[in-house]
């Protein structure tokens, strides 16, 4: 994406690459670019304040047409606040609304005095609609966006990959629960996403998405593996194992029986993750006390705080272990 500073250059036109533009991200010192939504489709709409007329009819009609399962980027812009991004964008004091591709191109473009637009010719889907507002919220959206960046829609009926667009989808063949899964995935795809997105495993959750919680955890080849922080492609030929795949039939896990016993869970969002991290730790050379279990599993986060019950049920299945041997 160009980033146009000259505002009497021409503006860009459908096809054009889309002029880039930052906007401050509040929760880091430097800003978040339209370049790093790449990757992402992006409706973009400079509207007046307030935003109640044919500006936001139009953007929402546009929203609207996407039909669930891709990605898409919703901001809405001051063309008052904005007014230089704006300008670079050619609207000058009115209103007009972007489709930008995933290339960063401009696919599509709405305007006052122009036909309202058909929804469903965008041709794309979504599979989350991020609504911004202006200023840091849509900075806010920028950078989720852009940290979820995934498979991507055709906005402008073209290749879905190019030489600064997406990869085109690689077959990738996962090993989980002991059951081969065949997939076309973009090699960024992460194991998680393409567990839970396309393959509908959905045992491990997703809670942060950045390796912090350990919400994803499953086991690779038996030791345990953050899923959301590592590539689909890159397990190939390993062996995956998901809270589904722990059981043994009808028989559950040992850990998975001591943590109903000692109430180790409550709203159950993190037990998957904490069960398979509890099922791998205990092959780990850790030691034998509770700080020790709670050291071992400090990358598992419980937002209930049902801690103490996690640390009973691990050692629950520890002191059952050594009475056996
Ligand atoms: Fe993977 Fe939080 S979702 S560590
Ligand atoms: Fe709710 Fe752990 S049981 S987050």
């Amino acid at each position: 994406m160009s980033d146009r500073s000259d505002s009497s250059a021409r503006p860009p036109a459908i096809g054009d690459e889309a002029p880039d533009f930052a906007l401050p991200d509040p929760r880091r010192a430097d800003a978040e670019r339209l370049r790093d939504l790449r990757g992402v489709p992006v409706v973009l709409a400079f509207c007046p304040e307030p935003d109640d007329g044919p500006c936001a009819r139009a953007h929402e009609e546009i929203a609207a047409g996407l039909p669930e399962g891709r990605e898409v980027c919703v901001l809405s812009l001051s063309s008052d606040a904005h007014g230089e991004i704006a300008a670079r964008y050619g609207v000058d004091g009115d209103w007009a609304v972007f489709v930008i591709d995933e290339r960063g191109r401009i696919a599509r473009r709405h305007g006052a005095g122009e036909a309202a637009p058909a929804p469903a010719a965008a041709g794309c889907t979504r599979r989350e609609f991020i609504a911004a507002t202006v200023g840091a919220a849509l900075a806010v959206a920028l950078a989720r966006a852009a940290a979820r960046a995934e498979p991507l829609a055709r906005l402008s009926g073209g290749p879905a990959d190019g030489p600064a667009g997406a990869p085109s989808p690689i077959p990738v063949k996962l090993d989980v629960n002991g059951r081969e899964l065949a997939l076309d995935l973009d090699p960024r795809v992460t194991l998680l996403d393409a567990l839970r997105d396309h393959a509908g495993i959905t045992g491990p959750k997703k809670g942060c998405d950045h390796g912090q919680c350990g919400a994803c955890t499953v086991h690779v080849d038996g030791r345990r593996v953050l899923s959301c922080l590592t590539f689909a492609a890159m397990q190939q030929g390993r062996r995956i194992t998901t809270v589904e795949g722990l059981a043994a039939g009808d028989a559950l896990h040992p850990v998975q029986r001591a943590f109903i016993e000692h109430d180790g869970f409550q709203c159950g969002y993190c037990t998957s993750g904490q069960i398979m991290s509890a099922a791998a730790m205990l092959d780990e050379p850790w030691g034998p006390t509770d700080d020790d279990v709670r050291e071992a599993m400090s990358g598992n986060i419980c937002r209930c705080g049902a801690y103490p019950g996690i640390v009973a049920a691990i050692q629950q299945v520890r002191a059952a272990r050594s009475a056996e041997r």
